[in-house]
């Protein structure tokens, strides 16, 4: 996409700045002007700050979105999701709400096997259309990016077809879609009670036909104490980056399996959930430059304590904030609720929580360098909020404030 706009009359434009994840303090350093104005020349901000600074320019040929005094601030970067699903769990959902733990339900060949089930046997076009429903949700939300995983395969076919809807629903909608290739989520009922024997055939058959296709950018695993252990995560990550793939985990979820600590072993872009990461685990995720990427609907929906992401900034990690959309431990993806509880909840400020969704968001996905911020040579992707400045994103506790999402200069949604 390659769009001019100018965007005007903006009450204030809050923005962190940087083309690296932002860490620790460092995490709270936001831009914020009142008066301010956004031009985006092809795509790409040309200007962000305060309107003076455009004065002279002979706006008559630019396509113009009046702010009316309202908060603009980056688009949103959901830096992990599980968007692509067929099926839904709702009757897990309500065993859930009575006290069953979602361990017991997977254990069970419920959970993620449910999922597979359907999602192996629904073809592309199913695929398709689900997903661009929901991401149409996304973009209403102020999403100009996601990351979407497979995962609801577990086999070489319906993974490929996953990723494969991928790309082609990122050719058709005005969002930036980052596929990862999550094989590892579950162990298949073809290799029930051999995980690793289900690594075996992931590596030697799954991982070179997504790298030959070239449709992942990263690799994910479910490294959880009763789903995939640190050996088998490690072995399985190591024959990923050998691949050319980025790495992420599922870390330290439901009890502290030492994900994290192999996140930061391997350099992996981001180390996902952390509920049960330790002071010293987050010391290591700050020093090996991890980002720590918390995901609050999932430990709201799961009735779990929070990350500590107050922790995370004090250690100097570079939290990330992201939905988790899935079928089963997180079907929300309503990012104004994950921002009130990482405000209220999780003790991260508006700055923190708005870098968390943006920069760092792009920085879990290795786009900071191109989009998560509003600077001269970065993606126009912008959100116009129904709000005077970002400290109503949490007060106006679990309500869309978006009114206008702009991807590349293009106004794609207006509320
Ligand atoms: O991030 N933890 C593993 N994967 C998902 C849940 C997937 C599912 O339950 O379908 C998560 O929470
Ligand atoms: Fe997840």
């Amino acid at each position: 996409m390659g769009a001019d706009l100018l965007v005007v009359n903006i009450g204030q434009l809050a923005t962190p700045l940087g083309h690296s994840a932002a860490r620790g303090a460092a995490m709270a350093d936001i831009a914020a002007w009142e008066d301010a104005a956004v031009l985006v020349r092809d795509g790409a901000v040309e200007y962000a700050g305060p309107a003076s600074g455009l004065a002279g320019l002979d706006a008559s040929e630019i396509p113009l979105l009046d702010a009316g005094g309202r908060a603009v601030v980056p688009g949103f970067v959901d830096s992990h999701t599980h968007f692509l699903f067929a099926g839904f769990r709702e009757d897990e959902f309500a065993w859930r709400a009575g006290g069953l733990p979602y361990m017991e339900i997977h254990a069970r060949g419920g959970g993620i096997r449910k999922s597979m089930e359907a999602t192996r046997a629904a073809p592309l076009d199913l695929l398709l259309a689900l997903g661009e429903k929901r991401l149409w949700t996304m973009l209403s939300m102020g999403i100009t990016t996601v990351e979407g995983k497979s995962g609801y395969g577990l086999d070489k076919e319906t993974e490929l077809r996953q990723l494969e809807a991928m790309g082609i629903l990122a050719g058709r909608l005005p969002v930036g879609i980052v596929p990862t290739y999550l094989g590892p989520h579950s162990t298949p009922p073809e290799f029930e009670g051999r995980g690793s024997a289900y690594l075996d055939y992931v590596i030697a058959e799954v991982l070179p036909a997504v790298a030959a296709q070239g449709i992942a950018k990263f690799c994910d695993i479910f490294c959880e104490k009763g789903v995939f252990g640190i050996e088998d995560s490690r072995r399985y990550l190591l024959a990923a980056r050998e691949l050319g793939f980025g790495l992420k985990l599922h870390a330290d979820e439901i009890q502290r399996t030492g994900g994290a600590a192999l996140a930061a072993e391997l350099g992996a872009a981001s180390a996902d959930h952390l509920l049960k990461a330790d002071p010293a685990d987050l010391r290591r995720l700050a020093e090996a430059g991890v980002v720590a990427t918390c995901l609050p609907l999932t430990a709201f929906t799961l009735r779990e304590p929070y990350a500590d992401a107050r922790g995370m900034v004090e250690s100097g990690c570079a939290v990330a904030i992201a939905t988790d959309l899935n079928p089963g431990s997180c079907y929300s993806q309503s990012i104004p609720l994950a921002f009130a509880l990482a405000v209220l909840y999780m003790g991260l400020s508006a700055q923190e929580a708005l870098t968390a969704l943006t920069l760092n968001g792009a920085a879990a996905l290795g786009l900071a360098d191109s989009l998560g911020s509003l600077e001269p040579g970065k993606a126009g992707d912008l959100v116009v909020l129904d709000a005077p400045s970002i400290g109503f994103l949490a007060y106006n506790a679990g309500m869309n404030q978006v009114v206008a999402t702009v991807k590349g200069g293009e106004v794609v949604y207006r509320a």
